[in-house]
């Protein structure tokens, strides 16, 4: 029965974290379900795990556009599941597909907004697993981090909370977004 499946799916809150890479998604994500009900999820995790690949190894072997599409398909999938779930999704994620449309749809969204400093003194000490960073040397991945949050600032933009997250400290965001929420 379709239709009652859909309704009872509205009970089971969802609440979906986004952001740029290193803006702090996964650790926010896991503080906010401490002894809670709701557990907490990376969707890259859950990716690795689905497609038994790193996700390096996946831009490398089967190329960004394959991520993508698998990417947005795991999204809805988690999204549809009945149970609570705090999810950060990857840096790129409401940027493809329909993805944004969805999550306003189906879940709560929040943006954690960093500063380009923030997120550049954050980066460049974490570009190994990050393929679309590793690259960069560190005088060329701010200018890199600026343009590329110029370009998906108008998807991150469109949650329907947003956090500013510079200088702040785990338990304060979390503090706020529990504030947000309630
Ligand atoms: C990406 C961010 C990564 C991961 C992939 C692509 C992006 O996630 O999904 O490397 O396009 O910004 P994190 O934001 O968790 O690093």
């Amino acid at each position: 029965m379709p239709a009652i499946h859909h309704t009872i799916n509205q009970y089971f809150m969802k609440i979906i974290l986004l952001g740029y890479m290193g803006s702090g998604k996964s650790t926010i994500a896991k503080s906010l379900t401490e002894g809670q009900n709701s557990t907490s999820l990376d969707l890259d995790d859950y990716i690795v795990q689905a497609e038994n690949s790193s996700i390096s190894d996946i831009f490398k072997n089967q190329g960004e556009i394959y991520f993508r599409l698998a990417e947005s398909k795991y999204l809805k999938e988690l999204i549809n599941e009945e149970k609570e779930l705090v999810l950060a999704l990857g840096g790129g994620t409401p940027c493809y597909a329909d993805n944004i449309q969805f999550i306003n749809k189906n879940a709560i969204s929040i943006y954690l907004k960093a500063s380009i400093n923030t997120l550049f003194e954050r980066l460049k000490k974490e570009k190994e697993h990050r393929p679309l960073i590793t690259a960069f040397a560190d005088d060329q991945l701010k200018e890199y981090i600026a343009k590329h949050l110029f370009e998906r600032r108008p998807y991150y933009e469109q949650a329907q909370h947003s956090i500013n997250i510079d200088n702040k400290n785990v338990e304060e965001i979390v503090m706020e977004i529990k504030d947000k929420l309630a």
